[in-house]
């Protein structure tokens, strides 16, 4: 608090004001990326501000947040404890648990090691480079048939509600080799309504800093604990199914992985930490929950993009045209080859900063940032959308253009400006989804461009703002149509 006593020599944390009982939420208003990129003007790149009577430090500028988040990363790895978070994935989660000790240390390792087992290594006994581009080849090409029958019966479409199944069968068949049908009303009573996730779990929720308000009502608190389980009883099922097939010669993916390590118990590196089986097992619950809402929120962001600037639509397709043709279908491998594909999915990252804030961090120990005393145990939000529209590190940063992003007369892509693209967190929470996601993105956006054109119908434009949350959404927009670029050839 104000009269808390600070090192001699050290700054007290900078912010504005707060009112009794709600501190700075009046403020913070509808859309807090905004509102504290436009605070950190007035109060610098370390600002603490007041959420009910809770302090937030937050942070902006690339240089302070590599600081933080890297060099002094020990000091901003934790959690912080905060209502909704207990409610994800049964308080277990690798995420969003308040644990950031041994045991989550070990969860990570075994979550990373299973993941990049199942997707982009080397795949021994298939056609495709590795499993994320043959699920992902697949899902993409089904995506293109499912879109020309939608225009055939209705001549207009929701693209969204069908990337989201693609996408999620994708980290399904990795996950647990299943895939649902387009119609699948389990599944689509999930990952349809992931608002009702990403409302709640966003930085700066109220009714995690004022306890009150988590009792109001009809609330989007309800609806949010409701998702929560309705989740777990989906994952639930899944598992028991595995358990009852398992075969230890026969690992036949993630979640078979993960019992298996459960069962011999021990992390090699470890090797002095036990894991409850149960925190191995359920870490499929974070690679399943994260692996498909963040994708298909990039890929439906690229679709409104690419309606929205046509020119854009398409100079990528005459870089496919040039580099892959219209004989075979994209590969992993083709991406170096393609810098103006490459520029636009930076671009779309950059530009719509869908991630706006990193899931909350919190303090482990005292410490000091720029030379500003900071407690233990203080809830931390970075701003990925501050540093994204940084006119420090942007040149007109809220036009968008993915140009800026290439150089030597656009052959190649500039690596050092594609790194200052802030989306998937830095240091040691840093996204373990990153490498696939990327991958993802462009395998996804290639095979539909290769064979569709994108538009909407006449007289109807696409609405960009965004809708705050964890991951900021668009509004859907039932009016987008394709149109066939040539005949399609079977893939095989
Ligand atoms: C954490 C972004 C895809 C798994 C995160 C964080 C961000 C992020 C910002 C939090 C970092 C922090 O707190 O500092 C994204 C974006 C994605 C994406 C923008 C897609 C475009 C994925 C995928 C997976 C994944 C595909 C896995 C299949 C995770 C996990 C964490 C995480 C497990 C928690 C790490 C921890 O707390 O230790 N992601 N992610 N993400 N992501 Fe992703």
């Amino acid at each position: 608090s104000f009269w808390q006593q600070i090192p001699k020599g050290l700054k007290r944390l900078p912010g504005p004001r707060g009112y009794p009982v709600i501190g700075n939420v009046l403020e913070l208003g509808s859309n807090p990326h905004l509102t504290l990129t436009q605070m950190s003007q007035t109060y610098g790149d370390v600002m603490q501000i007041q959420i009910g009577t809770r302090p937030v430090l937050v942070l902006s500028g690339l240089d302070t947040i590599k600081q933080a988040l890297v060099k002094q990363g020990e000091d901003f790895m934790g959690r912080p404890d905060l209502y909704s978070f207990r409610n994800v994935g049964d308080g277990q989660s690798l995420a969003f648990s308040t644990d950031s000790g041994e045991v989550w240390r070990a969860r990570r390792k075994l979550a990373q090691n299973a993941l990049k087992t199942f997707s982009v290594s080397p795949s021994p006994n298939s056609s495709s480079t590795c499993l994320l581009e043959e699920h992902v080849s697949k899902e993409a090409d089904y995506l293109v048939r499912k879109f020309l029958q939608l225009m055939e019966e209705k001549k207009r479409f929701d693209p969204y509600r069908y990337v989201v199944v693609s996408v999620a069968n994708v980290i399904c068949a990795m996950c647990f080799g299943k895939r649902y049908d387009h119609d699948d009303q389990e599944l689509l009573s999930i990952v349809n309504v992931t608002d009702q996730f990403g409302d709640v779990a966003a930085s700066g929720n109220a009714a995690d800093f004022i306890p009150m308000l988590q009792y109001l009502p009809n609330s989007t608190m309800k609806k949010f604990i409701e998702f929560n389980k309705r989740f777990l009883r989906l994952l639930q099922d899944v598992v028991k199914e595995h358990y009852e097939s398992f075969e230890k010669d026969n690992i036949r993916d993630i979640m078979d992985s993960l019992i298996e390590q459960s069962q011999e118990n021990k992390v090699e590196a470890n090797a002095n930490i036990q894991l409850p089986k149960e925190k191995i097992v359920n870490l499929v619950n974070d690679l399943f929950g994260a692996g498909f809402d963040t994708v298909t929120t990039a890929l439906s962001w690229s679709l409104m993009y690419l309606v929205t600037y046509p020119d854009i639509q398409k100079k990528i397709q005459e870089e496919l045209d040039q580099t892959i043709g219209r004989e075979r279908r994209p590969r992993l491998s083709d991406r170096p080859m393609m810098p103006y594909t490459e520029a636009f999915i930076l671009e779309m990252f950059r530009h719509s900063s869908f991630f706006p804030f990193t899931i909350p961090h919190c303090t482990t120990r005292d410490t000091v940032l720029n030379g500003y005393y900071i407690p233990k145990d203080l809830c931390v939000f970075v701003n990925q959308w501050q540093v994204n529209h940084d006119e420090k590190l942007w040149k007109e940063p809220s036009k968008f253009n993915p140009e800026r992003f290439l150089h030597a007369g656009g052959t190649e892509v500039n690596k050092a400006d594609g790194e200052k693209v802030l989306v998937f967190g830095l240091g040691k929470r840093k996204c373990i989804g990153e490498t696939i996601a990327r991958w993802e993105v462009f395998l996804f956006l290639t095979t539909l461009l290769q064979q569709l054109e994108f538009s909407v119908s006449d007289g109807e434009k696409v609405d960009m703002t965004p809708l705050y949350g964890l991951s900021m959404k668009h509004k859907r927009c039932e009016h987008f149509q394709v149109k066939q670029r040539f005949p399609i050839q079977s893939s095989e």
